[in-house]
């Protein structure tokens, strides 16, 4: 079995690299988005309009039913209980005084855990969701500080959370790197995204950068961040028999199933994980811990498990945003023309996981040099995983480059948008592909009118009102274009006994409030020609065909390939279905499209039927398809990516060091927008997480023994009202002919290029120039 999965990589690989050599080269016509969909410009009712969330009200109402919502009879509740040192192995653990406690069903430690197979870590095969290739809980061995060593079940939670207080372990410490110096002392390598090295070179960019006229070489230090979702993380899990249910909070229930039913060995079929709804994800609701000591306790106790962290246990086992440390070095000639651009550095990591933190990522398509270099080194440290983190890359590695960039503008004494706009390259510097769609340009260039950028003093202190330095800044965002294998959409036409037609979309997408559902029911909606009311969307179940990741900003394009495929699928069986006596006899798929309830020839669309009608002559009640999406082959021949101009007005205090931002505005290109108030509401929530990135957020490690030292809100602050200003969203809405209903996905630009935009600002402000995350008052005195 072993060598046959070994032999079918090695095939893959062989395929992959053939694929990466080719797609490139095919005619556009070859590739998926090739011929762009005719109904981009087909302008419906609904696409761009502002829809408000169709599970508003559910929410609203408290009835939507979250993850620890769930109600089961004899319920157990779980808590855990964490170690106090970062590597080792537990030494003893005294459970008496725990399992004595009131209330108290089980406590398991790995003296009494099931065996259980170690989690695929994520991104060694596309069904694996594990944070790390660690086992859980299966011997006496400790990783990080704050592992879980024991999990109390309870008849309620206030039981449990008590006896796992009681629970006291010793340790013997083995020799471990807790700090970010000894680590990068102990050795680097090469940082790997998804199997693929963070490294690109053309030229000799450290030549080129000693030879330029014109240089700035600076260290930028961002600090770890952990998810502070507002939903913390839980699972309400049960046993049927062998078969195992989970209702969590998940941003891949497809791959999350696919790996609890490795680590249970069970057949996939055999776990259900659902979630309807999420309160936020953000890279880090995906597979850890608690999720699989929850389903091995329920299977223990013989009853149902709910197993919800407390702000404090999502610090423990929950990882975030790794620290890092970038190199960015500008040359330049006297007109600005980039010579040299270099951006390298370090990301730490712990033994087990797969997640550097990829801060190239942006700067490779970002702007034409005579030579480049790039590269993401990590170091490992002995710490809880390290995971996605909103614009995982971007959102720090652009804060490093884009304050670069305003530097070297300084040092050219150039308005640093035209210092921009001057290295826009025509193709992707790195890859060489061309642009799929870039209008980065047109983003300056309208948001800088918005903003009254004309109206900026260049000379930084200089604008002062009582006690406030005033100054603005600007940098830019960017973030991949990104679709994945594996969409898949099950679609139903029925009719509903008054003469009209209802349908059903289901996918095994996710909801974690920024509007998902919606945006797939108005996308449904108006492929079919349906109204938003007689389209209804099934998603969040891994029994739902296909798996659609919440992640990488790709869910929105997965979902809509999916749709697109299913749509099409649908309108050929109904043309079967309508046969010789229909008005669209002879028509082909291509050339028909959904219209007012039923298929219309789209450049004839008074040659139609209804679909009541169909599926009433052909005495059918229902139809039903399912498609795969067209494989993602368009990332491979075009290079594709969303962009926007970040704009920052931010006050300083002279006396105090307090900054405060005052304005903010960000100028889109993402492509088609597909509802435009959710899509505002993405963009604002990106940007004020970036408000936090810039000013707040950071999570306090001790280098001594490698435990967080603020894990609640009281201590690691995240922006409140009272810190965001009115956040000005515009966008050129210019669609992307290449990629499905021509959007791009916009959940995860809005944090990208803030920390630049505010660092600009201050240095504009007040003529200082602050490369370490987050800027405190304390590094304004
Ligand atoms: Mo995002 S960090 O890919 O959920």
């Amino acid at each position: 079995m072993k060598i046959v999965e070994a032999g079918k990589n090695a095939a893959q690989t062989v395929v992959q690299t053939a694929m990466a050599k080719l797609v490139p080269l095919a005619p556009d016509s070859w590739i998926p988005g090739g011929v762009p969909d005719p109904l981009i410009r087909h302008k419906h009712g609904l696409i761009g309009t502002s829809v408000s969330r169709l599970d508003g009200p559910l929410k609203v109402q408290g009835a939507a039913r979250f993850a620890a919502e769930y109600q089961m009879d004899n319920l157990a509740y779980a808590a855990l209980a964490y170690a106090t040192i970062p590597r080792g192995r537990i030494a003893s653990i005294d459970t008496a005084a725990a399992e004595a406690s009131a209330g108290v069903v089980l406590v398991m430690t790995h003296r009494n855990a099931p065996r259980m197979n170690a989690p695929a870590v994520f991104g060694s095969s596309p069904t694996a969701a594990g944070p790390a290739d660690l086992p859980v809980m299966q011997d006496d061995s400790v990783h990080w500080n704050g592992q879980p060593i024991a999990l109390v079940l309870a008849e309620t939670q206030e039981q449990a959370d008590h006896a796992a207080s009681l629970i006291a372990a010793t340790y013997e410490t083995a020799p471990f790197t807790t700090s970010f110096a000894q680590a990068r002392a102990n050795g680097t390598e090469q940082g790997l995204f998804m199997g693929q090295p963070l490294l690109n070179e053309t030229g000799d960019a450290e030549q080129a950068l000693a030879a330029a006229v014109h240089r700035v070489d600076n260290l930028y230090t961002t600090p770890r961040h952990n998810h502070n979702a507002i939903e913390p993380h839980a699972a309400t899990i049960a046993w049927h028999g062998d078969e195992l249910i989970v209702h969590d909070a998940s941003q891949l229930v497809t791959a999350e199933a696919a790996t609890l039913a490795g680590v249970f060995d069970l057949e996939a079929e055999q776990v259900r994980v659902t979630s309807p709804f999420v309160g936020g994800g953000f890279g880090g609701k995906c597979l850890w811990d608690h999720q699989i000591l929850g389903a091995a306790a329920a299977r223990i106790a013989g009853r149902p498990v709910r197993i919800a962290l407390s702000r404090e246990g999502v610090y423990r086992i929950v990882g975030g945003r790794t620290l890092t440390e970038q190199r960015v070095a500008l040359g330049a000639q006297a007109d600005g023309t980039f010579d040299a651009l270099i951006h390298t550095g370090v990301a730490a990591m712990s033994p087990h996981n797969n997640m550097p933190e990829p801060f190239i990522m942006g700067t490779r398509s970002g702007y034409a040099a005579g030579a480049v270099k790039l590269q993401v080194e990590v170091t490992k440290m002995n710490m809880l995983a390290n995971t996605f983190m909103r614009a995982p890359g971007e959102s720090v590695g652009t804060f490093a480059l884009e304050s670069a960039i305003d530097e070297l503008a300084v040092e050219l004494r150039m308005d640093p948008i035209e210092l921009r706009i001057r290295n826009e390259p025509e193709k992707d510097p790195t890859s060489g592909l061309p642009f799929s769609s870039r209008n980065i340009v047109e983003a300056w260039r309208a948001g800088a009118e918005r903003f009254g950028w004309s109206k900026r003093h260049a000379e930084p202190g200089t604008r002062r009102e009582g006690e406030w330095l005033v100054g603005i800044g600007c940098a830019t965002a960017t973030y991949p274009y990104y679709r994945m294998p594996g969409g898949v959409a099950r679609m139903t036409l029925r009719a509903d006994g008054a003469g009209g037609v209802r349908a059903k979309v289901e996918v095994a997408a996710h909801e974690m409030g920024m509007g998902t559902s919606t945006t797939t029911a108005m996308v449904a909606a108006d492929r079919l020609g349906l109204a938003l009311d007689q389209v209804e969307v099934a998603y969040g179940d891994s029994l739902i065909p296909g798996a659609i990741l919440a992640g990488g900003s790709q869910q929105t394009a997965a979902i809509g390939a999916a749709v697109i495929a299913a749509h099409r699928a649908l309108v050929g069986e109904l043309l079967k279905l309508a046969g010789n006596d229909s008005p669209l006899a002879g028509l082909s798929v291509e050339e028909i499209g959904g219209d007012e309830g039923g298929l219309a020839k789209l450049d004839d669309p008074a040659r139609r039927e209804s679909y009541a009608s169909i599926l009433a002559r052909a005495q059918r009640a229902s139809i039903t398809v399912t498609e795969a999406a067209t494989p993602p082959l368009e990332q491979m021949h075009w290079s594709m990516h969303s962009h926007g101009a970040m704009f920052c007005e931010v006050r300083v205090n002279s006396v105090t060091g307090e900054p405060r931002v005052s304005r903010f505005l960000g100028s889109f290109d993402t492509g088609t927008i597909l509802n435009a108030k959710t899509a505002r509401s993405q963009f604002r929530g990106g940007i004020v997480m970036g408000l936090g990135l810039a000013l707040m957020e950071e999570t306090q490690f001790d280098e001594r023994n490698g435990r967080i030292m603020n894990p609640s809100f009281a201590e690691y602050h995240v922006p409140v009202h009272l810190d965001v200003p009115e956040i000005d969203v515009i966008w050129t809405d210019i669609p992307d002919p290449h990629t499905p209903m021509g959007a791009h996905g916009i959940g995860e630009i809005g944090i990208t290029g803030v920390g630049a935009a505010v660092a600009n600002a201050i240095y504009n402000a007040t003529g200082r120039r602050v490369r370490d995350l987050p800027i405190t008052l304390d590094k304004l005195l």
